[in-house]
């Protein structure tokens, strides 16, 4: 395999394999743009046009290269509003993949989602899952039911290097199952778990959790959003499967399963797109009835032909042992020489991303100053690279009486688009950040001058504090 080299051997540099057919060029900006380009969007990254940042890294979704096959894919498009050829295809491609009988075809994974909850999850209800993804726990949210998060322990440890910090805590689920058993319609899991850093779940973990949902009669759902990063992390650390290609890993993962909710954005290799895909007939035929009014016609669901043909070829490629292999060998790459020059980085590396410990890289700030949103702004102005806070400005929870409650975690992540970027780029990642924690001491932290009631994240504006103010306190 490309980057694997014997022990023995003096290892060969990492290299993409793939070569380049078409660039996009990028732009770096003076030090002084970029601070006005940040007093422009109330140091908000979200709010900064993409052609201000130089390594775009705000997220993996949507954001990777298609290769010249899916190029040539779009051209076999057919878009014929029932039944195109382009919708067999990608049936036929889900059905080859997961085994799972019924491939709905939606605008993004969110859609997946709204449409499995509208048709089994009801108000008062519960869902838990190992951790919801945002826009899950926003759709169950919506139903008037409860999405309960199970990590394990380990899960929530940034220091711990458990090499499935992905799994579900299952005497938890089995106590929730026991004590409230029937408010349950049904069961996630999110393979590899974005919100725990991109970490995978087990195959034990995943075939105990089967087995414990069949004991209890309730049906289980995989996010399969990053199933190819899951299987290949379970190939490298799970114990017996080094031998196993990662589509038969996947498909072990996918057998476990009654259906799957997928963004074709991040492991089906595409722009835009995303799945349900089921083995109930009869629930599929719910979702079909419904989906005309929102989504479209049941065999193209918000798509165009070309896109679900891009889909399909996607799911073939993504499962190449030597792009995985890259893939996950360029993200350890920049983890461990992260780690080697102390900046405090969550380990072991995940599938995705790259996830900054910003508590323990500023250790200077307290969790008001948002030191997760403070760092992604010093890696904007140091070397315009764009990251997302992942930490109090994004999760905050709020008590009884509406006070604010600080993230579990004050996290900055790196996701890395697929087939993007390169191993140079990688290497001026890793430099910019060990600028910025060289002089880590200086960097002040932000308050919040305005934001909106909902997923402020996106439209919120700071103002930096000043660094004596911080810190003082
Ligand atoms: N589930 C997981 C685990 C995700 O990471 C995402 C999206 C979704 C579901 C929703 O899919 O965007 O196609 O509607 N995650 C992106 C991210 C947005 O940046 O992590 P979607």
């Amino acid at each position: 395999m490309l980057n694997q080299h014997p022990a023995t051997a003096r290892p060969l540099p990492i290299i993409e394999p793939f070569r380049i057919k078409c660039v996009d060029p990028i732009r770096v900006l003076s030090r002084a743009e970029r601070e006005r380009v940040l007093e422009r969007a109330g140091s908000n990254l979200f709010r900064v046009p993409a052609r201000d940042v130089l390594i775009d890294l705000l997220t993996d979704s949507g954001t990777g290269a298609m290769s010249s096959e899916q190029w040539a894919a779009l051209m076999r498009g057919d878009e014929s509003y029932a039944g195109a050829q382009s919708y067999y295809r990608f049936q036929h491609a889900v059905h080859e993949l997961t085994g799972l009988e019924h491939a709905i075809p939606t605008h993004q994974g969110r859609a997946a989602e709204f449409l499995l909850f509208g048709a089994c999850v009801q108000r008062g209800q519960l869902v838990p899952s190992n951790t919801h993804f945002d826009t899950t726990r926003a759709n169950i949210e919506d139903r008037g039911a409860i999405a309960l998060d199970l990590p394990c322990a380990e899960g929530l440890d940034t220091a711990s290097s458990h090499p499935f910090k992905g799994d579900m805590d299952l005497v938890a689920l089995e106590r929730a199952l026991v004590e409230h058993g029937a408010r349950v319609p049904l069961v996630m899991i999110t393979a590899t778990n974005n919100a725990g850093g991109g970490q995978p779940v087990s195959l034990a973990n995943l075939r105990a959790l089967s087995q414990l949902c069949r004991r209890h009669g309730k049906p289980l759902f995989l996010d399969a959003c990053r199933f190819a990063e899951n299987a290949w992390l379970l190939k490298l650390r799970e114990e017996g499967l080094a031998a196993r290609t990662p589509r038969e890993i996947a498909r072990a993962m996918f057998e476990l399963v009654d259906g799957c909710t997928m963004s074709a954005k991040k492991d089906g290799l595409a722009n835009i797109g995303g799945f349900l895909a089921l083995r109930d007939g009869a629930l599929a035929e719910r979702v079909r009835a419904r989906m005309v009014v929102t989504e479209g016609f049941p065999t193209y669901g918000g798509l165009s032909g070309r896109d679900l043909d891009a889909i399909a070829q996607g799911l073939v490629e993504v499962l190449e042992p030597d792009y995985l292999d890259y893939r996950h060998a360029s993200i350890r790459y920049v983890v461990d020489r992260l780690a080697a020059a102390g900046v405090p980085v969550v380990q072991p590396a995940g599938g995705h991303a790259i996830f900054l410990d910003a508590a323990r890289f500023l250790p200077q700030l307290g969790w008001r100053e948002y030191p997760g949103q403070a760092l992604a702004l010093e890696l904007y102005l140091e070397g315009g690279i764009r990251a997302c806070e992942v930490g109090s400005v994004m999760l905050a929870r709020r008590d009884a009486a509406g006070a604010e409650l600080p993230a579990r975690h004050e996290l900055v992540r790196l996701a890395v688009p697929r087939r993007t970027y390169t191993q140079s780029h990688m290497d001026y990642v890793i430099e910019i950040v060990r600028r910025v924690h060289e002089r880590r001491g200086s960097v002040a932290g932000v308050r919040i001058v305005e934001q909106p009631a909902v997923l402020r994240h996106f439209g919120a504006r700071f103002a930096r504090v000043r660094a004596e103010i911080s810190a003082a306190t």
